[in-house]
């Protein structure tokens, strides 16, 4: 529980009488409050959703609309619902305190007043919104990482039932048939299963990544390293992967000096960035990759001349599960869930990733994390 409410919270005071509003007005103020005004039950209706006070006092006996109705008009509104409401009122039979209550008030306060017992009320009242409104937040974020958590598991099962199935079925045939095939088919179906079990192995890091990611225990091993040795290392498996769809990639390196990133996390967002590019890039086409030193920041970029990426399509990259318009063009596999942990990995070095892209004019995929020797 909290000892105080938030300091300087907004109450609309709606009373017809100025005497009691300025009294009301200077000890709200003293505490620290804001204080609005209304001198009518309309003006309440018009000011409130404007202000969106935290805690309105309602006199009930004034001209025009009457406090009771000002207060079912407040409840009803969707904008204006979850502001308590405390009468503060003369007219305080145990009748009016009933229909107050019925018609959505939280409190009752009779005038005369003290001014202790109001100030008492309205900070229980504000410390009750606060804590209301904590509780939703918190109830916002777990019904975020449940609906994560679903995804996770839908997709798990979904992207590791194929590959499983294909496993069981060469298996099935190398068993009913094994001593028939000839040697070939043979080795290739081993090969294939070998392929397939490596892809749902990097699948699996993958997803321990994201579930490590989510739940804050990303810890780096930081090192004094050569990034652009660690990128000339990346790009000799890539160029191989490349060849395959005839796709050529040109390096241009700057020797950055050594400095301390964690070499293993730092080659997944490089084997992330690389990867994506030549798994969405038709064939024949070229990449650019660059290393250099961008104001103390190391600066890696891979330009592709592939599909590009909607305005839209970019708003939602970096988050994970992501699969988007662009698919693979050689078949490869695709989860959505490389570029959220590039991210991560590159933001956990102080880093930033981004994108520059439009539709039929490919795109350019960089992050760039500052160069100290120190511990980041
Ligand atoms: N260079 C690119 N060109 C065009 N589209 C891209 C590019 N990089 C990523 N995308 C789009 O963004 C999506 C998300 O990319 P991300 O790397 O997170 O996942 P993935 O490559 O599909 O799968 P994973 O990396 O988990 O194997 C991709 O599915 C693709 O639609
Ligand atoms: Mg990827």
């Amino acid at each position: 529980m909290h000892d105080n409410p938030p300091r300087a919270s907004r109450i609309l005071i709606v009373d017809d009488t100025p005497a009691n509003i300025d009294v009301l007005d200077q000890m709200l103020e003293a505490e620290g409050h804001q204080i609005s005004v209304a001198a009518s039950g309309e003006a309440a209706l018009d000011l409130a959703p404007k202000i969106a006070p935290d805690l309105i006092l309602l006199d009930i006996m004034m001209p025009g609309i009457d406090g009771f109705e000002t207060c079912r008009r407040l409840t009803a509104d969707p904008a204006t619902k979850d502001i308590p409401v405390l009468f503060i009122t003369a007219k305080s039979d145990a009748e009016d305190v009933v229909k107050g209550f019925s018609l959505g008030a939280v409190d009752y306060i009779a005038k005369p007043f003290r001014e202790q017992e109001v100030l008492t009320r309205v900070r229980f009242h504000l410390q009750r919104k606060h804590l209301i409104e904590e509780m939703k937040d918190k109830n916002r974020k777990l019904t975020e990482v449940n609906d994560l958590k679903n995804k996770f598991l839908g997709m798990a099962s979904h992207d590791l039932k194929n590959p499983i199935t294909s496993i069981r079925g060469y298996a099935r045939i190398l068993l009913d048939q094994g001593g028939k095939l000839p040697e070939e088919t043979r080795t290739e179906f081993l090969e294939a299963i070998h392929e397939i079990s490596g892809h749902m192995l990097e699948l699996l890091g993958d997803l321990l990544n994201i579930s490590m990611i989510e739940s804050g225990h990303l810890n780096l091993c930081l090192k004094n390293d050569s990034l652009a040795a660690l990128v000339e290392e990346r790009l000799r498996v890539h160029r191989f992967l490349a060849e395959k769809k005839n796709i050529v990639l040109h390096a241009s390196l700057a020797k950055l000096p050594p400095f301390a990133f964690d070499a293993s996390r730092i080659g997944q967002a490089i084997d992330n960035l690389l990867s994506n590019a030549i798994k969405f890039s038709p064939p024949d086409k070229n990449i650019h990759i660059a290393l250099e030193d961008a104001d103390g920041h190391a600066k890696f970029s891979v330009r592709d001349e592939g599909p590009g990426l909607s305005e839209e399509d970019q708003g939602k990259l970096f988050g994970p599960f992501q699969k988007l318009a662009n698919r693979p063009t050689g078949d490869e596999p695709s989860h959505g869930l490389g570029l959220a942990i590039t991210k991560k990995m590159v933001e956990a070095h102080h880093g930033r990733l981004s994108v520059e892209s439009a539709p039929g004019a490919g795109s350019t995929f960089s992050f760039e994390i500052p160069m100290q020797s120190e511990t980041p």
